[in-house]
């Protein structure tokens, strides 16, 4: 029998099932899947288990031998005993916002969950590697390395795969060409400040600038900075289809050892903090994943106009540690 690899997924909501679903279809890995029990007036439902179910009869149904296999768990952090030995986790649970929740109100709550769902990890898995989805993105990357007391190549959030890839499906459709053949690296913080890299961006080795006029180029990166609310208004939720993939995108380089340089957050310091101006929190810069982790921090070059949008993305991101260091003491 093959040994694969074990991903285990906490939050098996919209991103998380579609995490499984790829990673299952690729026959890469097995998956654990660990979610919240639903209650209803009269019934206590277990979607995870439930949609483990439907995955494990999806990869017979294809000839696929990967395990796949879904736990409930509580709140209060009972029922983690099945993500024991795991080589990956991906954490993606957490609330969207409610009405009348300010973004305050959120961050507290989302660290409260990663923090029950850190502390069974560490316990569990010490030597797994942890991906973090859940939003915003780059401070619960952050709260997930001072929580788990992991080394800083092991803990990596996804956003700039998926910023990248949708900067890079505009590019595609503006030139008609195929994704494969551009390369557009999106990073800084996962958010309104996000930095293109167009000085480095190419579609076939030929500079991105000298194919795209500058006001078009301009449109088509506030599309991007905007690619999230552009589904959530047409959908009335979050994208999971591409954040899912990217997700994908970052385990497979990890899981196979590829050593793929992929925008992801990382917790900066030392000489690549002091490159980019961060002094001990997470931002989005290109790394090389292998099965360490992150086995490089890529210094790139930024001409001018990048650097100050890249100042004020990492500013951006600053402030909101400064309000998550109070939910984590210190
Ligand atoms: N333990 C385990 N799972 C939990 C917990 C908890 N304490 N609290 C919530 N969850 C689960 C929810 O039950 C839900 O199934 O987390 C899942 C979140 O899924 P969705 O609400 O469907 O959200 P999704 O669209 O998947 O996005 C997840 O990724 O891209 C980001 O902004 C997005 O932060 C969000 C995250």
């Amino acid at each position: 029998m093959v040994e694969r690899k074990v991903v285990s997924i906490v939050g098996a909501g919209n991103v998380g099932e579609h995490v499984a679903s790829l990673l299952l279809l690729k026959g890469l890995v097995d998956v654990r899947l660990f979610d919240i029990p639903r209650q209803t007036e009269d019934k206590v439902f277990e979607p995870v288990k439930g949609k483990a179910l439907d995955m494990k009869q999806m990869v017979a149904a294809m000839d696929i031998d990967s395990k796949v296999d879904g736990f409930t768990v509580s709140p209060e952090g009972e029922g983690y005993e099945p993500i024991v030995n795991s080589d990956i986790v991906v954490i993606t649970a957490g609330f969207p916002r409610r009405p009348g929740m300010s973004r305050e109100d959120l961050l507290e709550t989302n660290v409260k969950i990663l923090s029950t769902i850190i502390s069974k990890v560490r316990h569990y898995s010490p030597d797994a590697i942890l991906i973090v989805v859940t939003n915003p993105v780059d401070i619960m990357t952050y709260a997930a390395y001072r929580l788990s007391g992991f080394p800083q190549n092991r803990v990596i959030g996804m956003a700039g795969v998926l910023d990248s890839a949708r900067f890079k499906t505009f590019i595609a459709e503006e030139l008609r060409v195929s994704p494969k053949d551009i390369h557009a690296y999106v990073i800084g913080g996962h958010g309104d400040e996000m930095v293109p890299l167009i000085s480095m961006s190419n579609v076939g080795g030929i500079p991105l600038k000298d194919l795209i006029p500058k006001d078009r180029l301009h449109e088509l990166i506030e599309r991007t900075r905007f690619g999230g609310g552009e589904i959530v208004n047409l959908m009335g939720t979050s994208a999971y289809y591409a954040p899912a993939a990217a997700v994908v995108d970052m385990v497979e380089a990890l899981v196979t050892n590829s050593r793929r340089i992929l925008p992801c957050s990382v917790y900066l310091d030392g000489e690549a903090g002091e490159y980019y101006g961060v002094k001990g929190f997470c931002v989005g810069v290109p790394v090389k994943l292998g099965s360490d982790g992150v086995e490089e921090i890529i210094k790139v070059p930024m001409i001018e106009e990048e650097r100050q949008m890249w100042e004020r993305s990492v500013e951006s991101v600053k402030k909101s540690i400064e309000v998550a260091e109070v939910f984590l003491g210190g």
